[in-house]
C-alpha cells in the first residue's frame, strides 16, 4: 500500500492505533499533536498509509541558555538565550519499522530546519532523545549532546545545512 509525502496532522488522520515502542511518544501522538499544532506550538507532520499514520515528527521554535552548548555551536558572544529550534518528537509505527519513514521524516525535518532558519533565524537544532538509545541514534547523525543533559543533543542549522548540499550535489 502506498505511503503519503509528509503532510501535516489534522483531525481526518487516525492516530488511534499508533504505536512506535516508547509510549511516551505515542501518547504525545494520541493526546497532544492535534491541539499544539492548532494552538500554534508545534508544527506536526505525519506519513500515513490511507489515513492511518505510520510516522510522524514535530518542531517548534525554542531557546536556550548558550552555557549548554559546545563552544562550536555558541559561538561568541551568542545572546542568551539562543533562538534553535527543536525536534521534540520523531517517531515510526512499529509495524513499519526499519522500512526508511524514520530516515526519510528526519531529512524532511531538517530541510524545514534549514528553510524556517533562513527566514527567521536559529543557530542550531535541538532534539529531545527520549533514552540512552535515541541518544546513540542522534551521535551516528552528527548531534553532539549538551553540557548537562546526554539526552538533550544539538547540531548546527550551517552544519545541517553543509550536509542537505553535500547530499543533493553528489
Ligand atoms: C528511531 C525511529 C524513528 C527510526 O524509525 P525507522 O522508520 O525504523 O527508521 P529507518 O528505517 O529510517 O532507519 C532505521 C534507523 O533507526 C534506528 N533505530 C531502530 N529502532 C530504534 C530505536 N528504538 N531507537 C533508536 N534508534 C532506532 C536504526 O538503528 C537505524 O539507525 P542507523 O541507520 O543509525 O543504524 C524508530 O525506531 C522509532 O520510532 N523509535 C522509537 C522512538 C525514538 O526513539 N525516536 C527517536 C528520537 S526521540
Amino acid at each position: 500500500m502506498a505511503l503519503s509525502a509528509p503532510e501535516p496532522l489534522t483531525a481526518e488522520h487516525d492516530v488511534s492505533g499508533f504505536r512506535c515502542g516508547k509510549p511516551a511518544l505515542d501518547h504525545w501522538l494520541k493526546t497532544w499533536a492535534l491541539s499544539n499544532q492548532e494552538k500554534g506550538f508545534t508544527a506536526v507532520l505525519v506519513v500515513h498509509e490511507q489515513g492511518r499514520v505510520v510516522g510522524y515528527y514535530g518542531l517548534a521554535p525554542t531557546a536556550v541558555a548558550p552555557s549548554i552548548l559546545s563552544r562550536s555551536i555558541r559561538t561568541g558572544p551568542p545572546p542568551d538565550p539562543l533562538p534553535c529550534l527543536l525536534l521534540g518528537q520523531l517517531a515510526t509505527d512499529l509495524d513499519w519499522a526499519g522500512d526508511g519513514i524514520g530516515t526519510g521524516l528526519l531529512k524532511h525535518a531538517l530541510q524545514r530546519c534549514v528553510t524556517a532558519a533562513k527566514l527567521v533565524g536559529g543557530r542550531s537544532l535541538m532534539v529531545n532523545a527520549i533514552d540512552a538509545e535515541a541518544a546513540e541514534f542522534w551521535r551516528r547523525r552528527g548531534f553532539i549532546p549538551s553540557k548537562d543533559d546526554p539526552l538533550i543533543l544539538f547540531r548546527s542549522i550551517a552544519d545541517i545545512a553543509a550536509s542537505l548540499k553535500a547530499v543533493q550535489g553528489a
